[in-house]
């Protein structure tokens, strides 16, 4: 079976084409960025709220000859309508912390939730937003509760939710949401 990142990377391959715009909502490291800027997508555009996760992103990403389809922003993913004007055709949120920096900074439930109603907005029909929920910390938990609550809530014919987990994984093991806008 597949793991949760790789059926994440695999649920998004399915609908990116060589037309796509592309969103990593919580770029980190840039290992999402990167995975998104070697598809066929035409566009990528990353945000995070630290300047090291920008700084290491921009970095991989010339490193691999890449930077030209990306644009790598320094701001909440809150305010992703202020800088995508066109539909997109994909999103992906991994939550948490970053590793390797400073484990307060974290995705939060009500941020990420506004985050994902504007992502859904944006979203062409037959997009999908995947979500990479890691729990294991004190606000995750908080986080995860919100967010199943909210996505929960939502119209099934408009949008399709799936919940992709290992239920006998033990210590919190990371889980995915897909989304996909039905109309
Ligand atoms: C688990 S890490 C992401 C890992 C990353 N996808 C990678 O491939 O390395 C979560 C990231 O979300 C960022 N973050 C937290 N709140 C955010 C917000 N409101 N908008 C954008 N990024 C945010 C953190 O700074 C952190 O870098």
């Amino acid at each position: 079976m597949d793991k949760v990142l790789s059926f994440s990377k695999k649920v998004l391959k399915e609908i990116i084409d060589k037309n796509s715009i592309v969103v990593d909502a919580t770029c980190g490291n840039g290992n999402d960025t990167l995975f998104l800027a070697k598809t066929s997508a035409k566009k990528v555009y990353s945000f995070d709220i630290q300047d090291i996760a920008i700084s290491r992103t921009t970095n991989l990403l010339k490193e691999n000859n890449l930077l030209s389809k990306c644009e790598v922003i320094l701001d909440s993913h809150t305010n992703i309508d202020n800088y995508i004007v066109e539909q997109i055709n994909g999103v992906i949120f991994n939550l948490g912390y970053l590793p390797n920096a400073d484990h307060a900074i974290t995705t939060v439930g009500e941020s990420t939730i506004k985050a994902v109603e504007k992502s859904l907005k944006l979203l062409k029909i037959k997009g999908r937003i995947v979500i990479v929920v890691y729990w294991g910390h004190d606000s995750g938990k908080i986080e995860k509760e919100m967010l199943l609550e909210y996505l929960s809530s939502l119209n099934q014919k408009e949008v399709e939710v799936l919940q992709y987990q290992f239920i006998n994984q033990k210590n919190n093991a990371p889980f995915l949401i897909v989304l996909e806008k039905l109309k």
